[in-house]
């Protein structure tokens, strides 16, 4: 395996494995890697797949001012051995100077699916995807790159980007994974006491309810939602947003009808937490 800390010498090893006939895939990580991450190896092999490359990169312009940048969790020889042992052909992991000169000053804007949920709380953070990820797709000159349904609204602001910008890249969103428990696997789960990682997982234990609700009739919307928001809430999580959307445009839904995302995210003690599920009407 090898690791690659530059932009130049990251586009010519994909530039010579394109030409030698290689279906490239990228799965962009900020690092700490943990079986979420890990899973979107396997969903690029599923994809077609023969060369994989894996970035590690923690972003600093996703980053608010007051939120974990400086503290993000980072294993750079864990991660490698990972990585090493998915047999992952390439690690590029470039320094922040490599990868936003001091005057930087492009920006790639999504504006649609960028907006509402996340963006609410974290009104710089899609911008600051956006970009960075057109950036590692110019550095690593992907076929097919995958993305967690953990980050919900992220993959679909980058699929919409993709769209709209004519990337020739196929983005592929591979599912949940979630710790034995039913927490939803993250790298800020370690911010987490054994007691805030407890209550949280009234997160998951109201989803699933919800779905299981769904699926056995029911349709009052707002009753739902007020019950999920109630049981997180119980256990002592603090709410940023629980909603109900369309699961490709994002739009609010007012019924139960449809292909439906819903998103969640809550702070238990400091830590803010997202998840979903998707449920079919
Ligand atoms: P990061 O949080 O490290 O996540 C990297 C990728 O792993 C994302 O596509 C995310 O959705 C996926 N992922 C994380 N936890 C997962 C889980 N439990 N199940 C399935 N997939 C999971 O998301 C980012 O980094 C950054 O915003 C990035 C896209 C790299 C841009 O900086």
């Amino acid at each position: 395996m090898k690791i690659i800390r530059t932009i130049r010498e990251m586009q010519e090893w994909s530039d010579a494995k394109r030409r030698a006939g290689a279906t490239i895939a990228v799965v962009p990580t900020m690092g700490y890697l943990h079986e979420g991450h890990l899973s979107l190896i396997d969903t690029a092999r599923k994809n077609g797949a023969d060369t994989v490359i894996v970035t590690i990169f923690v972003n600093p312009t996703q980053f608010g001012p007051n939120e974990d940048f400086a503290c993000y969790p980072r294993d750079f020889e864990h991660d490698s051995r990972l990585c090493e042992e998915k047999g992952v052909d390439v690690i590029f992991a470039p320094e922040a100077q490599e990868m936003y000169p001091e005057d930087s000053s492009t920006w790639v804007v999504e504006e649609k699916l960028s907006k509402g949920l996340c963006a609410k709380t974290r009104p710089t953070h899609f911008r600051g995807v956006t970009t960075v990820v057109s950036k590692l797709f110019l550095a690593t000159l992907p076929h097919l790159a995958v993305f967690g349904q953990k980050d919900g609204q992220q993959a679909r602001a980058i699929k919409r980007m993709v769209r709209d910008l004519n990337f020739p890249i196929r983005i592929v969103i591979s599912p949940l994974i979630r710790e034995p428990d039913g927490l939803a696997r993250s790298s800020r789960n370690k911010y987490l006491s054994e007691e805030e990682h407890r209550n949280a997982l009234s997160i998951f234990r109201g989803l699933t309810k919800l779905k299981a609700d769904i699926d056995s009739g029911r349709t009052d919307l707002a009753a739902l939602l007020a019950e999920l928001r109630a049981s997180i809430e119980a256990a002592g999580g603090v709410v940023d947003y629980i909603e109900a959307v369309d699961a490709e445009t994002l739009e609010p839904k007012t019924s139960v009808e449809g292909s439906m995302m819903f998103p969640v995210a809550a702070y238990f003690g400091k830590t803010r937490l997202i998840d979903n599920i998707l449920v079919e009407r």
